[in-house]
């Protein structure tokens, strides 16, 4: 499985100061979607191109442009909202397909919630986000419903990813592309990635 740490200075810089303890909502809001812009160019640039003539200002001329398949954006609920309007700065014309799932507290599976996917989505790239890859439980879990209703490409973003995460991840599905900001250390006991971002949806809404 193909695991991307996008390791530039402008997204190493703002990963150390999106990990501050006084992050305040805003600026982690702001960092999240800057964060997610950036990794998006990494995760687009194997999209296929095409050629085709234009009419320019002093007559023909040949450009290119994207060829075929279209993307979606998969946000899971409900941290990957964070990252959302990052990626669609780049892509304003995908499509947005929202997952929502809560953890079973006898089986400790992911449960489905709320599934609204794009009418298309066979014929489209998704682009799965979350701003924190722990177990992988969930991710497994939507990745299991995107192939369900035929996604052939499957890509990750995420800005934190746990080794354990991204075992489990390969085990399940090592054909799905993977980029992120970091490769933390370790899950706690808790499941939070150690040194991570503490609760990364608390900190995008606010609820902390
Ligand atoms: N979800 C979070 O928000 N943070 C973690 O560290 C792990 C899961």
């Amino acid at each position: 499985m193909p695991v991307h740490v996008v390791d530039h200075p402008l997204v190493r810089h703002k990963l150390g100061i999106i990990r501050r303890d006084d992050v305040t909502t805003k600026n982690f809001r702001a960092l999240a979607s800057e964060i997610a812009r950036l990794l998006t160019y990494e995760a687009t640039k194997d999209l296929k191109m095409e050629t085709k003539t234009i009419k320019g200002w002093a007559g023909p001329v040949e450009v290119e442009s994207i060829k075929g398949k279209k993307i979606t954006v998969v946000p899971i609920l409900r941290a990957g909202l964070g990252m959302q309007d990052g990626v669609l700065d780049l892509i304003p014309g995908a499509k947005v397909s929202v997952v929502g799932f809560y953890r079973n507290e006898e089986t400790l599976q992911p449960v489905e919630y709320y599934v609204k996917l794009a009418k298309d989505i066979k014929n489209r790239i998704a682009l799965i986000l979350d701003p924190m890859l722990a177990t992988g439980g969930t991710l497994i879990a939507t990745i299991d419903l995107l192939k369900k209703a035929g996604c052939k490409t499957i890509k990750g973003i995420f800005l934190v990813a746990a080794p354990e995460g991204l075992e489990n991840l390969e085990k399940a599905h090592p054909d799905v592309d993977v980029y992120v900001a970091a490769i933390d250390d370790h899950l706690n006991e808790d499941g939070y990635i150690i040194p991570g971002l503490g609760d990364a949806g608390d900190k995008i809404f606010g609820t902390k």
